[in-house]
């Protein structure tokens, strides 16, 4: 007999394909959040789960729907799901590094030059009918050629915007929990510095840390005071690093220049101060979001169901202590 498996949110229909071929699919082809009861009506009786970053996964989830033995979410960060909890309830949890790193480090870089370029608020002008003509000191911007970026979390995201950056003749500066290896340090060309540092040296500050109890307001109104007020900051890690509503003040106040975000608190809803802003660049949370990297992200996460619901190993297991508590 085929196990059952749940698909939360709307995934392509190879990745349907591929999981009917080893479970029975019940999935949410649809672009709605399953509400708290939705979810555990539809997750009971269920083997495993293929979630994506918008459901919460928790201690009390998993007591309703104490079937459940795989999470597998389809998200790099995994800040929604407990993972304590999962494991203390023998629950495999698994991620999907690798498939997004370029794509979002793409973005990333995209996103650096229009904040520091100015590109939506340019945008912005020209549909509003603002544009009269051309002029000397129209716009003017910050050059992203021979500028300092900061990237706050070097992992393999990190890493990979060090790499084009470099591209740009940028000077890079790292810094993260741990020193990366010296090879990933002479490889991107970046340096390791304090936190402080970083934000007194860099013209661009970058983050892309995990989003934990630790780094939550990693942020705020005194790391913003210690930043150039000519400086730009770049979020593309996770609503919550930052405290919005501090930034929100830093913007006008001009204590810094400009702030780009594919990320926000409380996401999808966001702080509404944000749109009364012309130095800000905003996406809805889209950095991996091209059509391979997308179907990769299903694919993998998909894969790591299967394995799991096999007594494998997954590819990308994330507590592999759920051993000591596991219920097959
Ligand atoms: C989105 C991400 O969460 O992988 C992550 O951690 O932040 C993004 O890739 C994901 O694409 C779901 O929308």
């Amino acid at each position: 007999m085929k196990k059952n498996v749940l698909v939360t949110r709307e995934v392509f229909d190879e990745t349907i394909a591929f999981l009917g071929l080893h479970f029975e699919v019940d999935s949410n082809q649809t672009d709605r959040l399953y509400g708290r009861e939705e979810l555990v009506a539809k997750l009971r009786g269920k083997d495993g789960v293929q979630t994506s970053s918008s459901d919460r996964v928790d201690g009390e989830l998993l007591d309703l729907c104490p079937t459940v033995k795989a999470v597998c979410n389809t998200a790099v960060g995994y800040n929604n799901i407990d993972i304590e909890a999962c494991t203390r309830c023998g629950v495999v949890v698994t991620n999907t590094p690798g498939v997004l790193t370029d794509s979002v480090a793409d973005y990333s870089m995209g996103m650096v030059i229009a904040t520091c370029r100015r590109m939506t608020e340019g945008e912005n002008y020209l549909r509003g009918g603002e544009w009269k003509g051309t002029f000397l000191k129209q716009m003017l911007g910050q050059d992203v050629h021979g500028a300092t970026l900061g990237i706050m979390g070097f992992g393999r995201i990190g890493q990979a915007i060090a790499r084009r950056a470099r591209g740009f003749d940028m000077k890079i500066l790292y810094h993260s929990r741990n020193r990366a290896a010296l090879e990933a340090e002479k490889e991107s060309g970046a340096a390791y510095v304090g936190k402080e540092e970083l934000l007194r040296s860099a013209d661009v500050v970058l983050l892309i840390l995990p989003f934990t109890p630790e780094t939550h307001h990693y942020i705020g109104a005194s790391e913003l005071s210690l930043m150039k007020p000519t400086a730009v900051l770049v979020n593309m890690a996770r609503g919550g690093i930052v405290d919005d509503a501090a930034l929100i003040q830093a913007l006008k106040n001009k204590t810094i220049r400009a702030a780009g975000l594919d990320v926000y608190e409380n996401e999808p809803k966001f702080n509404p101060g944000f749109l009364e802003l012309k130095n800000v660049v905003l996406s809805p949370h889209i950095a991996s979001a091209s059509e391979p990297t997308r179907k990769a992200m299903a694919m993998t996460a998909a894969k790591n169901l299967v394995a799991a619901l096999s007594g494998e190993t997954p590819p990308n297991l994330l507590n592999p202590d759920y051993r000591k508590f596991s219920k097959a």
